[in-house]
């Protein structure tokens, strides 16, 4: 019924909008099974230590976001299949360009893996908090749960990666000379 928050029409459970949840969840299982091989590339390109060890934390948290994506298909009794999110594929060949551009050991490869990680986590931000909502709606409450609990960690991902960046690597990017 139109206006009654947490509660779902029976019909609901095959309507267009469980199937674009589904769409949905499939996007962000290909993301973060994308992400479990950028994150080591971005962790190895990395100079700064508290930023080698954001990105390798991050790590270990997205492969829990792949088997909490695989909880959530299966209560809602869909095959976990992953479907080709060009958005994420688009982010992780700009993370291999800043690679490619910048100069080992500096503190500016290390303000360009910031950026594209930052660029990854909020479209998972976007992505999770779209998918609580829509889970909420269509009555899964446990899979919105478990769905809010890997939005919160990329959020927490996201605040500490600007928390390296404005405490330290970007300062001294600034002081970088331009021929590095
Ligand atoms: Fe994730
Ligand atoms: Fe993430």
């Amino acid at each position: 019924m139109r206006g009654t928050s947490n509660t779902v029409a029976p019909e609901a459970t095959e309507s267009k909008l469980k199937e674009f949840f589904v769409e949905q969840l499939q996007d962000i299982l290909w993301a973060e099974k994308k992400l479990i091989n950028v994150l080591p590339k971005l962790q190895e390109a990395a100079s700064h230590d508290r930023l080698k060890q954001a990105f390798g934390d991050h790590l270990e948290e997205t492969r829990n976001h792949v088997e909490r994506l695989k909880d959530v298909f299966a209560i809602i009794d869909e095959e976990a299949d992953a479907k080709t999110c060009p958005a994420i594929s688009g982010i992780a060949e700009e993370g291999e360009e800043i690679i490619d551009e910048t100069s080992e050991g500096t503190a500016q490869r290390d303000v360009g893996l910031i950026f594209a990680g930052q660029k990854a986590e909020h479209y998972e931000i976007a992505t999770y908090g779209g998918l609580v909502s829509l889970a909420r709606t269509l009555g899964y409450t446990k899979a919105a749960e478990i769905l809010e609990k890997t939005l919160d960690e990329e959020k927490n991902a996201d605040l500490l990666l600007t928390e390296i960046a404005e405490n330290d690597i970007n300062y001294q990017a600034s002081t970088e000379p331009q021929n590095l």
